[in-house]
């Protein structure tokens, strides 16, 4: 096939070389980006009398057909037509003949590459943040269940304090709405339109680079003709944003894998989403959680992959670019992967509120508690502290929790103890007394579940 740069060889590109130098397996899936690019472009070119009106129309009706015909899988994609971009063009030129020639003026494909990309990621971008919305959406439901499900939180995986199910939840609404606002942030700065940059120069034809940018939906138009087309800087933005998502799903897997473990029994995951083992008959393995931390390795490796092909290329496109779209659309297609499932995972599993209670009442998790009991009553808190410390030691040699000891093993190693000890460190006390901004009291996390319903119905 004749190329459509072929007017300076003499030669035919090797074969080998074709299938090396073309990306039109993976870039492909920016079709609709591609072609809504040049219908963009070639309306400008027409209203700025850069091209006829009457050609600019045929571009435009020539370029919806193909993507219909794409889209109904009419469409057979040549690899040696090298990429999306000089794909479409060829496509359309077989279709509508001359004037299809002439929809590549004033453009580059340094800088249809680098508009297709950023649409597509805005695009994507879209999807990922309704798939945090709902995320959201899913803990506030389940925290709102479980504003009295105590359980212990831990510090180095050991017994710390007591607190709810609701307030862990919580927590990570807190992480996955910032996740949100860098994805928001990360929008912001991707939001800008490189057509018209050429091929790194700009271009002599007067473009109306502003009417592009508004009738594609992007905020502004790049500032740097050499910038515009050399940075790849917004997928490697996004790469991180995605990674950060996936460090936060697969903490919450950890846990989730941790808590469904014969030794903590805090939760057990649906039929549904667990799976077995093909020789131990008795096995129902958390796998999904497992895959959404596995696959939380790959999503990291896109980002370095990205940062490492970007970083010794001198301005401004040169063809190393060509390697930003399999990891950024890998990225971006692990994340979309795994969100409904992990909401799903995490909306069917059941809770063992009894076994989150007592796991919370071993452990000593009222220690602390004893000790400001203690300083309640006058003594400093370091002494306190250490008075508490030699309970803990006696009640472990005596294989009791706190509250199981009697009022007369307590006045052994304090006469300020009396019987009210009791109600100052069950569970209900100590997660109900900690109403400060942020802790997990029932009250204090139902205001924030409250606050956190207010965002989600606020977001647009
Ligand atoms: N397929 C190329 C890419 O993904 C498009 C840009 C090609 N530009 C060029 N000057 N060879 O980067």
């Amino acid at each position: 096939m004749a190329k459509l740069w072929g007017g300076r060889f003499q030669k035919n590109t090797d074969k080998k070389v074709d299938d090396f130098n073309s990306s039109i397996r993976f870039d492909k899936r920016m079709y609709r980006q591609d072609i809504k690019g040049s219908k963009a472009h070639a309306q400008m070119l027409g209203k700025q009398g850069i091209i006829p009106k009457e050609d600019a129309d045929k571009i435009i009706k020539g370029l919806d057909e193909i993507l219909s015909e794409i889209e109904n899988g009419k469409v057979e994609f040549l690899i040696d037509a090298e990429d999306i971009h000089m794909n479409v063009e060829k496509l359309l030129t077989d279709k509508i003949g001359d004037a299809g020639k002439r929809l590549h003026t004033g453009r580059s494909r340094n800088d249809q590459v680098a508009l297709d990309l950023r649409m597509y990621l805005l695009d994507e971008g879209v999807e990922i943040k309704e798939m945090l919305v709902h995320l959201l959406d899913v803990l506030l439901s389940l925290a709102d269940e479980h504003t009295d499900t105590v359980m212990p939180g831990y510090t180095h995986l050991q017994k710390a304090q007591p607190i709810t199910l609701a307030h862990h939840l919580m927590a990570y609404f807190e992480m996955f709405k910032r996740d949100l606002a860098r994805l928001s942030d990360w929008r912001g700065r991707c939001n800008y339109m490189p057509l018209g940059s050429g091929a790194l120069a700009g271009t002599t034809y007067p473009l109306d680079r502003e009417f592009v940018a508004e009738k594609l939906g992007f905020a502004c138009v790049t500032g740097n003709s050499l910038d515009g087309v050399s940075d790849r800087d917004f997928a490697i933005e996004l790469a991180s944003v995605l990674s950060m998502i996936m460090m936060h799903l697969s903490r919450f897997c950890e846990e989730l894998i941790l808590w469904s473990s014969h030794e903590f029994q805090f939760v057990e995951m649906d039929d549904s989403y667990s799976t077995g083992s093909s020789i131990m008959p008795q096995k129902k393995n958390p796998d999904v959680a497992e895959l959404i931390r596995g696959k939380t390795g790959r999503v990291y490796g896109h980002l370095m992959g990205l940062l490492t092909t970007m970083k010794g290329i001198p301005l401004a496109y040169n063809k190393d670019m060509q390697e930003d779209k399999e990891p950024i659309f890998d990225a971006v297609d692990t994340v979309k992967l795994c969100l409904p499932v992990f909401c799903d995972m995490i909306a069917t599993m059941t809770v063992r509120k009894d076994n989150m209670l007592s796991g919370a009442r071993g452990g000593f998790t009222n220690a602390t508690d004893a000790a400001d009991y203690l300083v309640k009553k006058g003594m400093p808190f370091r002494e306190a502290h250490a008075v508490v410390g030699k309970l803990v030691f006696y009640a472990i040699s005596k294989d009791k929790a706190l509250d199981e000891l009697t009022l007369d093993e307590y006045k052994q190693f304090s006469d300020i103890i009396e019987q009210d000890i009791y109600d100052a460190i069950s569970m209900q006390t100590c997660v109900n007394d900690r109403k400060i901004i942020g802790g997990p009291a029932e009250e204090t996390v139902k205001a924030a579940i409250k606050a956190g319903r207010e965002f989600v119905n606020s977001i647009e």
